[in-house]
C-alpha cells in the first residue's frame, strides 16, 4: 500500500479513475440519491482496487461487460472519521471500466437538502459542496486532487425543477429507458413527471471540483461566456445581474494577466443563504453565498477569487490538501492583480490589508498548534475543514508578493504565465513549484529564504504589511479608539463595507462595552446589511460584554450558513462563560437543521471544545 495523499485510500501502485458516467436519481422525499457510476481506469488493472466513500450504500459492483459479470467488494465496517470507508473491489483480470450502484446517505457531508419552506422559490433544493473531501460522499471514488477526471453525468429530477453542474449543459429531456443503467427502477426512472438535465465535463478535474444543484433555479445572461443562475425569481435574478454586469469584462482581465480562459463559460449560480462559502470555484459555473449582493457591486472581489481559480487551482491544481496554498495562495494573488485592474490600486491595497490583519489573527489561532502557520503543513489524520485558515491564502500571497517585489513585476508577470503554460491540467506539489521557481529564476534561494516561508512556523520577516495611504489612515482611526476617540462623519463619509471591516478589525479587543455601544449608535453597524461589517462589529461586541446584541446575533446565525460567519461568533459566544454559551447552545439548536452538513460539523466542533 503506498497511499498517495494523507486524505485518500488511493493506492499510489493502482490506477487512478479516468472517466466517470453517471446518471444520479433524486429522491428528493428521502434526501437521497440513487445511482449507477461507470468507472474507466487509466490503464487495465487485475486484483484489489482502492476507493474512498463516506456514508455510501453500496448495492452492487459488476463489470461493464455484456452481460455484466458480478465483482467481489467490501466496504470498511467502521469508518474513518476523517477519511470515511475505504471501498475495497476484486477486479478479474485486465479490468478498464466497472460499474457500481449505489445510494448516498440523508446526511451525505457534501448535499444539502432544502424542503420547500426552506428556499425563496419554495420548490426542493439540493446543491452540492465537494471541496476538501466530501466527493465521495456523493460517489465512490479516488477522492485526491492528485488524480483528474472527465465525467458524464445524468440528473433525473422533477420536471418542475432545473438542474446545474459544473460541466457543459447537453440538455434537458425526457428519460429513457437506457439511461438508469441500474441507478433505479426502470419504472422510477422513466415515471410521468421526470426529467434528465444531461451534463459531460470534457477537461479533466480533480474529485473535489464535482458539483451540481437542482431546484427552481431561473437565469439571466450576463455576456457571451457569462450568466448568471438563482433560485427565488425575477427580483433576485434582477438584482445578481446587476452586481455582476462586470462579469465579463473581469474574465477578459484574468486572461490578459494568466493567459487563456480555457473553460469556455464562466457561469455563476447564487445559492440559498446556507452555502456554507461565499464563493467556489466549481468549473465552468462558481458557487456564491448570496450574502455577496449587497446592491454595491462589492460581490466583485469573491468573484474575482474564484475567477481566478480557473487558471490557478483548476488548471494547476494542488495535489494534496498539505499544498492548498498552491491554489488558495496563488489565488490571493491573483484575485488582488484582478481586483487592481477593476477596481483601482486602493481597493486592492485594502483587501491586503484585511488580509495582513487576518494572517496575524491566525498566529493567535494556532499559538499552540504551530504546525499550521506552515505553508505546507503535515494534514496526516487531520480533518481539512477543522484547521481551514487564512494561512494559505495570505502567506501563500504575502510569500508570492515577496518573489514579485525581488524580481519585479514584469519578470514575475511573465514567470506566473509560464507557471499556468507548464502546469495546466496538472496538479503539483510544492516541491515542483520551488523547483520550477529555482530553474526559471537563477538564483532566487540566495536571495529569499525558501525553506523558511514554506517550512518555517510564523510570519517570515521580509514578509510586509501593505503600505497605502486609505490602509494606515484607517489602522490610525482604529488605535485612537482606545483613548475614547470615534471616526468623525467626515472620516467615513466615503466608506464602505471594506473599510468598515478593516476598521473594526483593527480595533482593540479589551474595549469597554459603553464605547462599542457608542460606535454602534453613531454607524449603525450591528443593523449593517453587509455581512462582514455586521460580523466584524458583532465579535468585538460579544467579548465586550454587550448583551443588548443578542438578537443580532441569533439573527445572524440563523439567515446566513456561511462558515466566515459561524466560526467567528459561536467562538465568541462559546468562549464566554455563561449566558452568551447558553446562547450559542440553543441557537445551535434551532439553527443546525438549516446548515450544510460541513458548517452543521464546524459549529459543533467549536461547541464541543468550549463545553
Ligand atoms: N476554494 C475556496 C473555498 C473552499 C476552501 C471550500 C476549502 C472548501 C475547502 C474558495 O475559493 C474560497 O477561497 N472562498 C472564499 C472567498 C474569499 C477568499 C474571497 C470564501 O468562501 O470566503
Ligand atoms: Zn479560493
Amino acid at each position: 500500500m503506498a497511499p498517495v495523499d494523507p486524505h485518500s485510500y488511493t493506492d499510489g501502485a493502482h490506477p487512478v479513475t479516468k472517466h466517470a458516467a453517471l446518471s444520479f436519481y433524486l429522491d428528493f422525499t428521502v434526501s437521497t440519491i440513487h445511482a449507477s457510476a461507470l468507472l474507466t481506469l487509466s490503464e487495465p488493472h487485475s486484483g484489489d482496487l482502492l476507493l474512498d466513500t463516506r456514508a455510501v450504500s453500496v448495492h452492487s459492483a459488476t463489470t461493464a461487460a455484456d452481460p455484466p459479470e458480478p465483482i467481489p467488494f467490501s466496504l470498511a465496517a467502521s469508518p474513518d472519521p476523517v477519511l470515511g470507508s475505504a471501498l475495497t473491489l476484486t477486479l478479474p483480470p485486465d479490468t478498464t471500466s466497472f460499474r457500481l450502484t449505489f445510494s448516498t446517505s440523508p446526511d451525505a457531508s457534501a448535499l444539502q437538502w432544502l424542503a420547500p419552506p426552506q428556499t425563496a422559490s419554495a420548490q426542493p433544493f439540493v446543491f452540492s459542496q465537494c471541496q476538501s473531501i466530501h466527493a465521495r460522499s456523493v460517489f465512490p471514488c479516488h477522492d485526491t486532487p492528485a488524480a483528474r477526471i472527465t465525467f458524464s453525468l445524468l440528473l433525473n429530477v422533477p420536471s418542475q425543477l432545473s438542474a446545474v453542474a459544473a460541466a457543459r449543459h447537453v440538455g434537458r429531456r425526457d428519460p429513457l429507458p437506457s439511461d438508469h443503467c441500474g441507478a433505479c427502477d426502470e419504472a422510477l426512472w422513466c415515471a410521468p413527471g421526470r426529467v434528465v438535465e444531461e451534463f459531460e465535463m470534457e477537461q479533466p478535474v480533480p474529485p473535489y471540483l464535482f458539483a451540481f444543484a437542482a431546484g427552481g433555479i431561473g437565469s439571466r445572461d450576463l455576456g457571451p461566456r457569462t450568466r448568471v443562475y438563482a433560485e427565488g425569481g425575477d427580483k433576485v435574478l434582477d438584482e445578481a445581474a446587476r452586481e455582476f454586469a462586470g462579469v465579463e469584462d473581469m474574465v477578459k482581465v484574468g486572461e490578459d494577466l494568466f493567459g487563456p480562459y480555457e473553460w469556455e463559460r464562466f457561469d455563476l449560480l447564487v445559492l440559498p443563504p446556507s452555502f456554507p462559502y461565499g464563493g467556489m470555484e466549481n468549473p465552468r459555473m462558481v458557487f456564491l453565498t448570496p450574502t455577496v449582493i449587497k446592491g454595491d457591486a462589492s460581490g466583485a472581489q469573491v468573484v474575482a477569487h474564484e475567477l481566478a481559480h480557473s487558471w490557478t487551482g483548476n488548471l494547476i491544481t494542488n495535489k494534496t490538501n498539505e499544498d492548498f496554498w498552491l491554489n488558495e495562495g496563488f489565488t490571493t494573488y491573483a484575485e488582488r492583480r484582478i481586483v487592481e485592474v477593476v477596481q483601482g490600486e486602493e481597493r486592492a491595497a485594502l483587501n491586503m490589508g484585511i488580509g495582513w490583519r487576518g494572517l496575524n489573527q491566525m498566529m493567535e489561532r494556532f499559538k499552540d498548534n504551530m504546525e499550521f502557520t506552515k505553508l505546507k503543513p503535515k494534514m496526516a489524520g487531520i480533518d481539512p475543514d477543522d484547521v481551514y485558515s487564512e494561512v494559505p491564502y495570505e502567506k501563500g500571497f504575502q510569500f508570492l508578493w515577496r518573489i514579485e517585489r525581488q524580481i519585479g513585476r514584469p519578470a514575475f508577470d511573465e514567470f506566473i504565465k509560464k507557471y499556468i503554460a507548464t502546469f495546466k491540467f496538472q496538479s503539483i506539489d510544492t516541491e515542483t513549484f520551488l523547483e520550477f521557481l529555482k530553474a526559471n529564476v537563477p538564483g532566487i534561494e540566495n536571495q529569499i529564504d525558501l525553506h523558511l516561508w514554506v517550512e518555517g512556523t510564523g510570519i517570515p520577516p521580509d514578509a510586509m504589511e501593505p503600505d497605502s495611504a486609505i490602509y494606515k489612515k484607517i489602522c490610525s482611526l482604529a488605535a485612537e479608539f482606545k483613548s475614547g476617540k470615534l471616526p468623525s462623519e467626515d472620516e467615513v463619509a466615503d466608506w464602505n463595507g471594506q473599510e468598515w471591516e478593516l476598521y473594526l478589525e483593527n480595533l482593540p479587543t479589551d474595549v469597554e462595552a459603553s464605547q462599542v455601544t457608542a460606535l454602534d449608535e453613531r454607524y449603525k453597524l450591528s443593523e449593517s446589511r453587509d455581512y462582514e461589517v455586521k460580523v466584524a462589529f458583532l465579535q468585538l461586541a460579544i467579548p465586550a460584554g454587550c448583551k443588548c446584541y443578542f438578537n443580532e446575533v441569533e439573527k445572524c446565525l440563523k439567515q446566513v450558513g456561511r462558515m466566515k460567519y459561524l466560526r467567528p461568533l459561536y467562538s465568541s459566544l462559546a468562549k464566554c462563560s455563561g449566558e452568551e454559551k447558553m446562547l450559542a447552545q440553543r441557537i445551535f439548536s434551532e439553527a443546525q437543521e438549516f446548515y450544510h452538513p460541513i458548517a452543521r460539523g464546524v459549529a459543533e466542533s467549536i461547541l464541543s471544545k468550549h463545553s
